[in-house]
């Protein structure tokens, strides 16, 4: 038996900002449970919903010096779809509305949270053969791991993997103050360790000592090998590269699930779509004030409204864009330039345009069901999960051509009746619109292949068993 700890700092069904708690949550339910003991330790949040934070058992505490700061450090626990879940709980630094706030809040939150979490491994009768590592906020777990060995044989011999969710985010901040919040010795902080560009950085640091380094789709791994797509660590990435690899995320067919999912007003199969998927879309017509009709072609957007999502592109064309047959249903928050320009469409176009500014995974579910076509122009995309989920809700994604988006969505090609979907490979906002007209002529006009593209949609399989498959070989191959 293989012994797995994933330490990330979010996880469904607990606490979410984006796809890594996805990921987080539903793969390790997806190991062969006869040769792999996958656990997940994550912060236990303030932010957390109450009844989560009612059912978390108390497991143990101790106090841990963070340099010359003494911190409490408790471990909780829960047993969640037959996964252990541990939960490190500090109230000085995980209070607050949301996981993340101030930079320089999280880097010492987070170096708390790394050190703590190796440090409880003694006390918790959980000694892990790997440590897999989510992003910059475990970068200091291989760190402080290659520490603690000369203090002692019990952490000798525990391996590491680092996943890139998103090579953006790096935890960045000035050497001198990560000095003195972490104590880690003046050893860690050159420029081929934990120093990049004269800063202190926490995923570099997690990437070099890592004994193998993942990012969630193949062409997001050759991606950050290039200037473009590297976020200046590209040298790094392909320094390491006979160490990196990309294994394509997958989503949980239980929960996104259109003939179960508990969200959907009307549920429906790959046999009877045709006929009952549209109603979930008459249904959110009239719940979302936009005009009712069952024929018109409905967007969907759901996301983080960033740049990284190519909103930009979807500014410069959406008034072009709303001369069309179409709706557009938005469900995001983000940047205030985004949240006010949907508002803004909204207002401008009443009846075609929703925009829904605010988080809610019931509404998530009922865009999915109810859209005819997805819209995600990514500048970049590391895996991407909402095209994930559309395609199992038969709802065809038009998208850029990069990272995951590239990997999971195969355009359609009239000639040869393929694909699942629509795709343009420049970041230019006139050919996305094109691509998008294209999408919108083949739906009034061609619906035969277009209903054929939703069944071929439909019956792929973007479950986690591939890719857990492709984990289990990586661990085994430490
Ligand atoms: P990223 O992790 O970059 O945000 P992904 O596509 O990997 O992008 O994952 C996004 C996840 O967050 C999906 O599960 C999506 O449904 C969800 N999501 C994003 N915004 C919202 C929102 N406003 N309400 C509910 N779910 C959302
Ligand atoms: C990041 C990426 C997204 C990916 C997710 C889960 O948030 O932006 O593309 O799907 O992590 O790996």
């Amino acid at each position: 038996m293989k012994r797995i700890l994933f330490v990330a700092s979010e996880s469904v069904p607990f606490i979410k900002t984006g796809g890594l708690a996805d990921v987080v949550g539903s793969l390790p339910k997806y190991f062969d449970k006869e040769k792999y003991d996958v656990r997940v330790m994550i912060p236990k949040y303030m932010c957390m919903k109450q009844e989560w934070k009612e059912k978390l058992q108390y497991k143990t505490h101790f106090y841990m010096d963070l340099n010359w700061r003494s911190q409490y450090v408790g471990v909780l626990e829960l047993v969640h779809e037959g996964v252990t879940f541990y939960f490190i709980d500090n109230e000085y630094y995980f209070a607050g509305m949301k996981p993340y706030g101030n930079i320089y809040e999280d880097i010492e939150k987070f170096a708390f949270f790394s050190k703590a979490a190796l440090s409880a491994l003694p006390l918790i009768d959980f000694r892990p053969d790997i440590i897999h590592c989510h992003d910059w906020q475990t970068g200091l777990v291989p760190i402080y791991l290659d520490n603690f060995r000369y203090g002692g044989e019990y952490y000798r011999g525990i391996k590491t993997v680092m996943t890139i969710h998103n090579l953006k985010f790096q935890g960045v901040w000035d050497k001198k103050k990560v000095k003195d919040i972490t104590g880690l010795p003046d050893y860690y902080f050159v420029p081929d360790k934990l120093e990049a560009y004269k800063d202190a950085n926490y995923l570099k640091g997690g990437i070099v000592y890592a004994d193998k380094v993942t990012t969630v789709s193949n062409s997001y791994a050759g991606e950050i090998q290039t200037a473009f797509y590297g976020e200046r660590l590209d040298g790094l990435m392909r320094a390491r590269s006979n160490s990196l690899s990309g294994i394509v995320n997958g989503i949980d067919y239980n929960e996104y699930n259109p003939e179960t999912d508990i969200f959907i007003p009307y549920h429906y199969t790959v046999d009877s779509f045709r006929k009952d998927k549209v109603k979930n879309k008459v249904e959110l017509q009239k719940e979302l004030g936009l005009n009712v009709d069952p024929k018109v072609m409905m967007i969907g957007i759901v996301s983080r409204l960033t740049d990284q999502k190519g909103f930009d592109l979807i500014a410069y064309v959406m008034d072009e864009m709303c001369q069309d047959a179409v709706e557009f249903v938005v469900l995001g928050t983000g940047d205030e330039k985004y949240e006010n320009m949907f508002r803004h469409f909204a207002w401008k176009y009443n009846g075609k345009v929703s925009a829904n500014i605010y988080y809610s995974e019931p509404m998530s579910h009922k865009i999915y069901a109810a859209s005819d076509a997805f819209l995600m122009p990514s500048l970049f995309e590391p895996c991407g999960l909402s095209q994930l989920m559309s395609l199992r809700y038969g709802t065809l994604p038009i998208v850029r051509e990069t990272g995951g988006l590239k990997d999971t969505v195969e355009p359609y090609n009239e000639f040869e009746k393929t694909g699942t979907g629509f795709s343009f490979s420049n970041y230019n906002a006139h050919e996305m619109m094109a691509t998008v007209r294209y999408a919108e002529r083949i739906y009034y006009d061609k619906k035969r292949d277009w209903n054929k593209m939703v069944e071929r949609a439909m019956e792929k399989d973007f479950s986690w068993n591939n890719s857990a498959k492709q984990y289990e070989n990586l661990y085994d191959s430490l």
